[in-house]
Parts: structure tokens; C-alpha cells; sequence
């Protein structure tokens, strides 16, 4: 945990950066609650993802699966190193002080995408200001998962 991306390497600051600017690009007109995650690949490239929300609450979609299905289309079988994923509260009094974590459909299927690629995803979460949690691997926050290799 750190109290601001001011503590963060140079490199994780600027992927926090990217991930709290493309919050713009959210489609929240039922929520108001923008969020943005974007993936620094193994060779380099960068993917982002915002949530997608439908009338039909259940149809949309968070930033993390759009940007786990853009990356997996675009660079197939590439591994992702770091996601970064911030907010913006555009509801009445919300703030974007603290930093959120991924939902469990979220944790689901960010675990698989590691496990497919065989490595762990770094997770970057924080608001548009404040504290920090750095996360190692994401499958962490899924404990005693279904995967895979229960279907075998
Ligand atoms: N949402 C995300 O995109 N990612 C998260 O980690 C949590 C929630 C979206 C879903 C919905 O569009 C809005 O935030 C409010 O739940």
C-alpha cells in the first residue's frame, strides 16, 4: 500500500496516469460511476477498457473484461505484466479517493487469463487521488477458485 502515486516507480505511475485518464472514455449513463483499467502487455504494447453499461443493467460490462477481451483479440496468447484500474465517481458527492478492486466475475476472469499465459497480472488500484494497493497477482484475490484444470 502507498499513500499516493507519487511513491510508485516512474513506470507504475505513468500506467496509473493512463488508467485514471481513459475514465473519459466510460459508458456509464446509469451508474455515473466511470471506470478505467488499462494493461501493460509483456511486448510493450498497452490495452485499456472501460465499463459498458447497457439499459439492460445486466448486459454491461466492466472495464477489466472489456480490457481482457480487447487484449486477447488484439495480441492473442501475449501476457499481460500490469493492469492499472482507477475511477470516477460523477454521482453527487462521490469522491475517488480510495482505490477499488475488481468484482468477483472480474477476479474470474482475470485469474484465467494468468493462468492461460502463465503469468501472474500486477493489479495497480487507486481513485483519481490517493492511496495505492499493489497487488502481485491477481488471482490472489480469488482463493479456492474453479479453473480449468477442474473440468480435466
Ligand atoms: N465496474 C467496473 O467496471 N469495474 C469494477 O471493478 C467495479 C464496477 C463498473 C460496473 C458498472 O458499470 C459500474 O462500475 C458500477 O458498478
Amino acid at each position: 500500500m502507498y499513500e499516493s502515486s507519487n511513491d510508485l516507480t516512474a513506470g507504475d505511475k505513468a500506467l496509473l496516469e493512463k488508467a485514471r485518464a481513459v475514465t473519459d472514455k466510460a459508458y456509464a449513463p446509469y451508474s455515473h460511476f466511470h471506470v478505467g483499467a488499462v494493461a501493460k502487455l509483456v511486448n510493450g504494447e498497452t490495452v485499456s477498457g472501460t465499463n459498458q453499461e447497457n439499459a439492460s443493467f445486466p448486459a454491461g460490462i466492466c472495464a477489466e473484461r472489456v480490457l481482457l477481451s480487447s487484449a486477447s483479440m488484439l495480441f492473442k496468447d501475449v501476457a499481460i505484466d500490469t493492469i492499472a484500474i482507477s475511477y470516477h465517481n460523477h454521482n453527487e458527492y462521490g469522491e475517488s479517493s480510495h482505490p477499488i478492486s475488481p468484482c468477483g466475475i472480474c477476479r474470474q476472469s482475470l485469474a484465467e487469463y494468468e493462468e492461460r499465459t502463465k503469468k501472474p497480472i500486477r493489479l495497480i488500484l487507486s481513485g483519481l487521488e490517493g492511496k495505492v494497493f499493489v497487488i502481485e497477482k491477481a488471482g490472489d484475490l480469488l482463493p479456492l477458485s474453479f479453473g480449468s484444470i477442474d473440468m480435466k
